[in-house]
Parts: C-alpha cells; structure tokens; sequence
C-alpha cells in the first residue's frame, strides 16, 4: 500500500481544486472529492437504498453471468479494479475464477478513498486467504500508474471498473481514461459496468431518495472542507439538488445556495448569491452504441455483453489488443 505520499498529494488538490471551483464564475468541483472515509459509508448506504437500482441491478448482472465473465479474464492473470470501494463486486468474479481453477495471480484494488480502502482489503483478506491483494490509493484520473511489482510482474492484465463511475468522467475525460487504460491492459481487457440511458423519473428518484441519505453524500463534500481545509460553510445554508439533464444525457448534483452568503476557506473569502450552485457530480448515462464508440475510439475491441431483463445497466466485456 501507498498510503503517505498520496494522503500529502490529495489534500493539496482538495484545497487547490476547491479554491479554483470558489473562485469561479460557474463553481464545478470533481465527485472524486466526495470519497473521504465519511463519503465511503455513505456511498455504501446508498447502494442499500430502494430507489438505487444501479447497484443491486448489476450485482444481479454479475451474478448471474459471472462465470462466463470469468471465462473471459481466462486464467494467469493480475486482476485491477478501478474504483474499488468496499470490494463487494469483485466477490463475485473471484469466485467465478476459483470455481473455473483459474484464481487470479494477483488483485490490485484502487481508490482514492485510502483508510476505506485499507479496511475494506482487510475484510477481503480474511474471506480469501490465498489470494495475493496489493492495495493502491491512487487517483485514476490522473495518469494511471500500477504498483512496481505489478509492472516488473508483466503479466496478462485484466480491468474491472464497475459501478457505472465511468458516468462520473465527461467525454473528453472518459476517453482519456479509456485510452490509457487500453495501453495498461494491452493483451488482456477490461469489464466496465454503466449505467444505461433510462426513463428520467427513474433516474430522478435514484438521486433523490426519500431518507436524504445521497444529500448527506453530497453536503459531505462541504463538511469535509470544514474538517481537512478549516472552511466554514454552513451545511443549513445549503441544499442537495439533483436532476436528470437530457441534453448531455446525465445526472447533475449541485449544492445550491440557500442565501445570499460569504464562505471563508484557507484565508480567502468567497461569495454565493442566493440560488447559486456548486456544481458537484455529472453522471452520464450511456446507450450501448455510446458506449460501443467510445471504446472502439480508445483503442478496444467489443465484445460481449450483458445486461438485465429492463436494459437498465449493462456490464461490458473489452478486448484490449
Ligand atoms: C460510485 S463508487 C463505486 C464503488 C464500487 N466500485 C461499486 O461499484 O459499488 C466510486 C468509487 O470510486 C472511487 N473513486 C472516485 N473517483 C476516483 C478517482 N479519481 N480515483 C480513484 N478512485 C476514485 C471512490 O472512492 C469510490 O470507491
């Protein structure tokens, strides 16, 4: 695990990123800043809501086809997940390739959520004794860098990034991280889970559920400035506002300006009219031939994949050549 070097780099970002967004005529932070070990749990319980059907509709995904998806990894091979979390997802993939006889040489979790992270691998560890787990805390929008041993190691590399966190990139980004995710895992693959362009009322309640628990999620973001930055926003004067936005196909999360207020934040003063946002979140939804693009424009091939009886979320097989 690299856990020192990247805590000192991502609480300069968090404070150079947020500075810039407060600064800003139009205020837009990354989502990746909501995953301190605080955003963590409660991710975690917002998989476990009703109105969430992405997490429980691709668990189904996975579980049902999980051993033809681990036909697919094939045997002698280092398992990367991007994205990690709490390492429930992979379960089912590891057992798929225990039951074929094909256990991954290696698995690498990564995340930016470093003590979520460390916690979530040991309970992993305890579950599969046998199998080699290098954690890595890394920020995967940045270039994409592996552990050394799994560098020198060259072995068949295969991804898994579920979760649908590709919405999270836009275009321009989600081809930046599929193109170098390609080079990484050249002569094997990757299996991406997305979120699939839907009725908007569906995707509307998903972001507004009706215990509040995604708007903790969201003014997390504003805390979490409180406690690491010395900020002093004030979490009441702030609301939660999600939305589906058709043009760009995707979700949008803000935390709108209750008031006309001031917010002091490492010795500046930054000002929000009333109605203003911070915007937080984009959560593009992909159509199969979206997604299809995309890929083959990183450098891809297609292959098969699978999805649940409504077309709600689709897991998606890649061959990097
Ligand atoms: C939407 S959650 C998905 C978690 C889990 N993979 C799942 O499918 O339930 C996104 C995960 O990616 C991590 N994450 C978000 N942005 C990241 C980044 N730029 N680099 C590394 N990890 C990131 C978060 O900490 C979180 O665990």
């Amino acid at each position: 695990m690299n856990p020192t070097i990247d805590i000192e780099v991502q609480a300069h970002n968090f404070a150079t990123d947020m500075q810039a967004a407060l600064a800003s005529a139009s205020k837009q932070i990354s989502p990746k800043y909501f995953y301190d070990a605080k955003g963590s749990l409660l991710f975690d319980q917002i998989c476990e809501l009703p109105e969430y059907y992405p997490t429980r509709t691709e668990w189904a995904v996975l579980e049902q086809y999980a051993p033809q998806m681990a036909e697919c990894l094939g045997a002698d091979i280092d398992l990367i997940e991007f994205g990690a979390g709490s390492l429930r997802k992979v379960r089912l993939l590891l057992d798929a390739l225990m039951a074929q006889k094909t256990p991954p040489k290696s698995y690498v979790p990564i995340d930016i959520s470093g003590a979520h992270l460390a916690e979530s691998s040991l309970q992993l560890q305890k579950q599969y004794p046998a199998l080699g787990v290098t954690t890595w805390v890394s920020d995967y929008s940045q270039a994409l860098v592996l552990p050394p041993a799994l560098m020198q190691a060259n072995r068949r590399r295969m991804g898994f990034f579920p979760g649908s966190s590709l919405g999270n990139f836009a275009p321009g980004e989600a081809l930046a991280f599929m193109t170098q995710a390609a080079q990484m895992l050249g002569g094997g693959g990757l299996l991406v889970g997305v979120d699939l362009v839907k009725d908007p009322q569906v995707l509307h309640a998903a972001y507004n559920d009706q215990q509040g628990i995604t708007a903790a999620f969201n003014l997390n973001l504003l805390a979490r400035a409180n406690r690491e930055l010395g900020a002093d926003f004030d979490l009441n004067a702030f609301a939660h506002y999600a939305f589906y936005e058709p043009r760009h196909q995707r979700i949008e999360m803000h935390l709108q300006s209750l008031r006309a207020q001031h917010v002091r934040l490492l010795g500046q003063t930054y000002s929000f009219r009333e109605g203003e946002t911070l915007h937080t979140e984009n959560s593009y939804k992909y159509t199969l031939d979206s997604l299809h693009q995309l890929a083959k424009q990183a450098g891809f091939e297609v292959g098969i994949h699978w999805t649940d009886s409504q077309q709600q979320f689709c897991v998606q097989w890649l061959i990097a050549p």
